[in-house]
C-alpha cells in the first residue's frame, strides 16, 4: 500500500514533467545575455529517469544504505525514489533544494506518496544547509548544480566511509568531467560508469 501512494506520485508528477522540454527552454532563453542561473529553471524538474530511480532503489536495498544525502531536490522525483529505497532499509533522507518554491511543491508531493516522515528537506545554498552535516553518510546523491560538485564532494568527504556511494548523475557533463577528473587523480576512489555515461558512481577503494 505504501509503495502504491509513491508509485501514484511518481506516475502523476512524470506525466507533469513531460512538458519538462519547454521550460527548459523557456529558462535557458533567459541566460542568453548571463550565465545560467538555477531560478531560470524554477519550473522545470530537470529528473532523473525512471531507470535510474528503480536502480537506486535497488541499490539502496542492495547496500543496506541508510543515510543517504542529496544535492538538488526539485520537485521531489528523485527523493521519492531514494524514500522507496530507505523503506526497506530503515533509513532516512537529507535532501536540499536552493528554489523554496521548488522545495514547497516537493513537500506536498512527499506528503501525498506519503514519505514525509522519512525525508528532511533543508531550504537554500547546498554548502549553507549541508555545512554542519557531520554524520556518516551512506549514499549522496549529487544532482544539483554541477560546479558546486567538488566543492560539496569536499565539504563532505569527512563523512564517506568504506562503503559510501556517491551517485553522480549527468556526470557526462562538461564541468562534471572536470569534477570527476579531480576525483579519479586522488587515486584513492575507484569509479564505474553507469546509463550509458550519464551517471558515475564513486566508491572508496
Ligand atoms: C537537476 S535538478 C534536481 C532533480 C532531482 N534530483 C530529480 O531527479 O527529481 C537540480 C536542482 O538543484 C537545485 N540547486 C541548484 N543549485 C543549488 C544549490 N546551491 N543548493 C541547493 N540546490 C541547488 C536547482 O534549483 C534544481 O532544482
Amino acid at each position: 500500500m505504501q509503495n502504491i501512494l509513491i508509485e501514484t506520485t511518481l506516475a502523476l508528477l512524470y506525466k507533469d514533467s513531460k512538458n519538462d522540454y519547454l521550460r527548459m527552454m523557456k529558462g535557458a532563453a533567459k541566460s542568453i545575455f548571463r550565465p545560467m542561473q538555477p531560478s531560470d529553471f524554477k519550473d522545470a524538474y530537470l529528473s532523473i529517469s525512471k531507470d535510474q530511480g528503480r536502480g537506486l532503489v535497488d541499490l539502496i536495498k542492495t547496500n543496506d544504505s541508510k543515510n543517504i544525502v542529496e544535492f538538488g531536490t526539485s520537485f521531489g522525483i528523485s527523493t521519492l525514489f531514494l524514500a522507496q529505497g530507505v523503506r526497506g532499509t530503515g533509513g532516512s533522507i537529507i535532501t536540499t533544494e536552493l528554489i523554496e518554491s521548488k522545495a514547497k511543491k516537493a513537500i506536498e508531493n512527499f506528503k501525498s506518496a506519503g514519505v514525509n516522515d522519512l525525508v528532511e528537506i533543508r531550504i537554500g545554498d547546498a554548502m549553507e544547509t549541508l555545512g554542519n552535516h557531520h554524520t556518516s553518510i551512506d549514499l549522496l546523491l549529487l544532482d544539483g548544480w554541477k560546479d558546486l560538485y567538488l566543492p560539496l564532494f569536499q565539504m563532505l568527504e569527512s563523512n564517506y566511509h568504506a562503503n559510501t556511494i556517491i551517485y553522480v548523475d549527468n556526470a557526462d557533463m562538461k564541468e562534471s568531467q572536470a569534477f570527476l577528473k579531480i576525483v579519479s587523480q586522488k587515486n584513492r576512489y575507484n569509479l564505474e560508469s553507469k546509463f550509458g555515461g550519464k551517471v558515475v558512481l564513486i566508491t572508496k577503494k
